[in-house]
């Protein structure tokens, strides 16, 4: 970053303290958002195939592609340096990166200094049975579990390869390691709109708070599926207040969702509207992808390879402090999805799982 731009710190620019005030200062983009959390995609493989996310046939990277958990250990400390509080790990699904616990684990140093608030991942339970107790003692205390449907026929349909007692079977594993848990579920028209009092419930009687998601434009799907299956949580909303006192709540928690409460539960639902109502205008994150692509918004094409800056440079972490300070300086208002003309507008070419979500 060019030392002339900050206008943050009243020292002059040749004192001793100057250069070490600037790069200490916090990430904030041009439009005066403090970036505090970091997505980050350990992997673009997963074991399912959701028919949103990937098409049946992916080619995925060269392993040599790939960030290394040391690499993604630089990354990410790096990121905690500059003030990055929340951290998430996703993919892919991030448990089928094979070792990937000693990253989980790596990480609590930072939970353990307090420099970092929340060690968090989004999973979709598949490998939970088998990882709770170990993220639980690595510092992890809430999951986010991608869950459409509670139908075992219309799991596997829409998973395409994946198997509903599998998930459940991790879900029970992670509450049993004292994982507390969120429920994604993306709103899809004639797939689980029927299900929509099955699931609330469900995810009543097990104390799981549970999140509602607007279908995006990401990956090569026809235009006309995505139109099809568009449900807006509006409509969503409508379809809760025809049974239940819906409360709008002021708690953020840190993501993009807005909470209600429904008050004949007391239950907390999540809404994550990205189509109608963009939440840009207080977006706090950045993502990086499991090759060392930071990219600033989930629905455009700016990147910054922080890859080349990180290799080059074996044992200082400034090149990357660099890197990482003018991306930001390079994030955009927001996305430009875009439903309302009955077209698919801002569509991102790039498959959601490579930015993790
Ligand atoms: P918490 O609030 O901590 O539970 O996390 P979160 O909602 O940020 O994380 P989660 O992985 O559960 O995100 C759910 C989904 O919301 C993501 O997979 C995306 O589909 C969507 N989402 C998250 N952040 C953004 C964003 O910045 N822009 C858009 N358009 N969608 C987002
Ligand atoms: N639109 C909205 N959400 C999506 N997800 C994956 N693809 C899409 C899409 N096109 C969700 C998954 C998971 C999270 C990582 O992103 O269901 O909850
Ligand atoms: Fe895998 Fe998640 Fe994509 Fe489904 S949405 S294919 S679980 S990465």
């Amino acid at each position: 970053m060019g030392q002339s731009q900050c206008t943050a710190f009243p020292l002059p620019q040749d004192h001793p303290r100057f250069t070490y005030a600037v790069m200490t200062a916090p990430l904030i983009d041009p439009f005066a958002r403090a970036i505090t959390y970091l997505r980050v995609s350990v992997t673009d493989r997963c074991d399912f195939r959701c028919v949103y996310c990937m098409s049946e046939n992916m080619t995925f990277l060269p392993k040599k592609e790939l960030l290394t958990l040391e690499e993604l250990d630089r990354m990410c400390s790096t990121f905690v340096r500059l003030g990055v509080e929340k951290l998430r790990i996703t993919g892919g699904e991030p448990l089928v990166r094979r070792d990937i616990m000693t990253f989980f684990r790596s990480m609590t140093r930072h939970l353990d200094s307090g420099a970092l608030k929340e060690l968090t991942l989004t999973t979709n339970g598949s490998q939970l049975e088998r990882f709770a107790d170990q993220l639980f003692d690595a510092g992890v205390r809430r999951v986010n579990i991608s869950l459409d449907t509670l139908d075992d026929q219309k799991f596997a349909d829409i998973t395409r390869w994946g198997r509903l007692p599998q998930v459940i079977r991790g879900i029970d594993a992670a509450q049993k390691a004292g994982l507390r848990i969120k429920i994604n579920a993306v709103a899809l028209k004639g797939f689980n709109e029927a299900e929509l009092p099955r699931i609330t419930e469900w995810c009543a009687e097990r104390d799981m708070d549970l999140t509602w998601i607007e279908v995006m434009p990401m990956g090569d799907i026809g235009n006309e599926d995505r139109l099809d299956q568009y449900w807006s949580l509006k409509d969503v909303r409508a379809e809760y207040e025809n049974h239940y006192t819906v409360t709008d709540l002021a708690e953020r928690s840190g993501g993009p969702a807005r909470y209600v409460r429904l008050e004949e539960t007391g239950q907390k639902i999540g809404f994550i509207t990205p189509l109608t109502h963009n939440f840009c205008e207080s977006c706090n994150r950045v993502r990086l992808t499991c090759t060392g692509e930071l990219y600033m918004c989930l629905g455009q094409e700016d990147m910054a390879d922080l890859r080349a800056p990180l290799r080059a440079h074996p044992t200082s972490e400034v090149p990357l402090e660099e890197a990482i300070r003018a991306a930001i300086e390079h994030k955009p208002k927001g996305h430009d999805f875009d439903y309302s003309r009955q077209t698919v507008d801002g569509r991102m070419s790039r498959h959601m799982s490579h930015t993790g979500g």
